[in-house]
Order: structure tokens, then sequence, then C-alpha cells
């Protein structure tokens, strides 16, 4: 098969390995910089550029969408999706995961457990809504955060107005910001597990290494290997199956009433997974290629 990797980073881990693998099973893998191609919109012919010439005959695309580059990013996987190539997480998929907003939303409605949450613009009433998180301290959130960036404690009433002004000072319609349950029981904790084909492959506990309720390993956290309960196991897997993504990270937290889904990202590291697991997740990668590749693409039905 004739597989790309839509990535900016070459060097990234992740993209090295997928790479690798694919060329151990024999493939031809090309890897390319999405942010250095161009989309040719013409009556019945969707035309992909890179570098000058036309980007043809892949069987396969592996998208690894940076979050700061999603619109051009995902545009680019949609014009490989017009020609009808195979996309390992779909364009609409890969948006949708990009808003915890709209995550969190879809979850709760296929009955994924996820902390307790609000969504407002309003600062002054938020004080009801609060007592029925359970009170201070509450989990503020940016919508359109990632590696912990954007991710709040608020000790206070106080504390919460000042932070939620903050965000709010672009007042436009993009800067979403939720309210959330603080899961006190596992603080500075969560589960990190990679999915393929809709099965979790690896799965480690991340760990912050300082007092931070954050245990992103791009705050310091430190991941180690860690079995899932067949209960977490199911969690994680609808997660992921109610955002439409059969391969991705899902990050998790264990509470008092079970597991709870924080968010589900579309273009998860394999770095961290693979050097403490000892799993080849990217070779499941690029197994899962090469059994959907050739199949009519699926239609998206998560209808929101
Ligand atoms: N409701 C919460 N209660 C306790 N800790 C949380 C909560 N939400 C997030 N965290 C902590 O903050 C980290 C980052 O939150 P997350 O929602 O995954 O955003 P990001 O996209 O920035 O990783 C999590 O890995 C977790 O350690
Ligand atoms: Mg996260």
């Amino acid at each position: 098969m004739k597989i790309a990797i839509l990535s900016n980073g070459p060097g990234n881990y992740s993209t090295k390995r997928l790479k690798e693998e694919a060329l151990k099973r024999g493939h031809e893998v090309d890897i390319v910089r999405y942010k250095n191609c161009s989309a040719v919109i013409e009556k019945n012919s969707p035309i992909v550029k890179y570098r000058g010439s036309t980007l043809e005959g892949y069987d396969a695309v592996v998208p690894r969408i940076a979050s700061n580059m999603t619109r051009y990013g995902t545009a680019i996987v949609r014009q490989f999706e017009m020609q009808g190539v195979y996309s390992t997480a779909s364009s609409l998929a890969i948006v949708r995961s990009r808003d915890k907003l709209r995550s969190i939303q879809l979850m709760a409605r296929a009955g994924v457990g996820i902390p307790k949450t609000v969504f407002t613009r309003s600062i002054n009433d938020i004080e009801e809504q609060i007592d029925d998180m359970g009170g201070y301290p509450v989990i503020i959130k940016l919508a359109r955060g990632t590696h912990g960036n954007g991710v709040v404690l608020a000790e206070t009433k106080k504390a919460a107005k000042s932070v939620m002004q903050a965000f709010y000072v672009m007042d436009d319609d993009g800067t979403n910001i939720l309210l959330q349950e603080f899961v006190k029981e596992s603080a500075g904790q969560d589960i990190r597990s990679l999915v393929v084909g809709g099965k979790v492959v690896a799965s480690i506990k991340r760990q912050s290494l300082d007092d931070d309720f954050r245990s992103n390993t791009h705050q310091g956290g430190a991941g180690s290997p860690v079995k899932l309960t067949d209960e977490e196991r199911r969690a994680v897997q609808k997660a992921a199956k109610a955002m439409n993504l059969s391969i991705c990270g899902v990050d998790m937290m264990r509470s008092v009433r079970g597991p709870l889904i924080l968010e589900v990202n579309s273009s998860a590291s394999l770095k961290t997974p693979e050097l403490i697991t000892g799993r080849n997740v990217a070779e499941k990668i690029i197994e899962h290629v090469e059994r959907n590749a050739k199949k009519q693409p699926r239609k998206d039905k998560v209808g929101a």
C-alpha cells in the first residue's frame, strides 16, 4: 500500500514509529507536511498539491494534526477524503475532538461517565451551579485547551470569578469555558489509554510530580503501566466510539462513582505509552490501516 503520514514533524517519535512499522510491513510511506500542502478545488476534482507536485495514488492517510493547525490540517484531510482515500481519523471526528464541550456532550449522550460539567457565559449566577457540583474547589477549563494549559483549579468563589473574567477577556464566541466538578479522589493522576480499532491496546497512569493537579506529561507528569478494570476498558472504548475515533487516546480519571472520561485525543502521542508498556502500538495502527483501507468509508453517524 501507499500511505501518507500527514505530519509537520517528521522527527516526532510517533511519526517516525509509524513510518518505521509501515516500512517493515512492506508499504510505501511518505511523510507529508500538511502545512505545506494546498487544496485545489475544482469541479469534480479534489487535488492536493505538495511542493509543486500533485499527491496521487495513496491508499491511506494517517493524520497527525496539531491542535494549533486543526482548521488547516482537517481541510487537507477532507480533500483526501473527497478523493475517496481512507483516513485513520475522519476530518469531522478530528474537529469534534478538539472541542471539549462538544466532546462531553456526545459522550454523555452515549452514556459515558464524565465529571459533572456546566457550560455558561454568565459569571454572576455561577454560585448555585458550583454548589450543585459539590462546591469549591472547582475546575475551570477552556474548551480548546491542550497539554494541561487552559485548565485551572479555583479554590474559592473569588478565584473562580477572576479566572472566568480573565478567560473571557476576549469576548468572542470561540472562547468557551467549562466549569467542572473537581475529581479530588485522584487529583494529580489520570489514565491515558491508546485505542486502536476500537480496542484498548496500551494504558498508562500519569502522575504529576509536584503538587500540580494536572498529570499531563507536558506539565512534568510521569507515567507507569496500569491495568484497566473491565468497567474502565468498556468506558474508554465507549468514549472512542461516541467520538467515532477508532484510533485515539482517551484520558480517564478513577473516581468514587467509577471511571470518568475527560477527553478523547485524535492525534495522541505514541511515545510514553509505547516506551512504558513496551507495546508496539504503531504496528497495530498499520495493521488497522491494512484491514480498513480498501473498505468503503463508513458514514459518520454521530450527527452532532
Ligand atoms: N475535573 C477534573 N478533576 C480533577 N482533575 C482534572 C479534571 N479535569 C482535568 N484534570 C486534570 O487536568 C489534566 C488536563 O485536563 P484535560 O481535560 O485532559 O485537558 P488537556 O486537553 O489540557 O489535557 C488532566 O489530565 C487531569 O490530570
Ligand atoms: Mg488531556
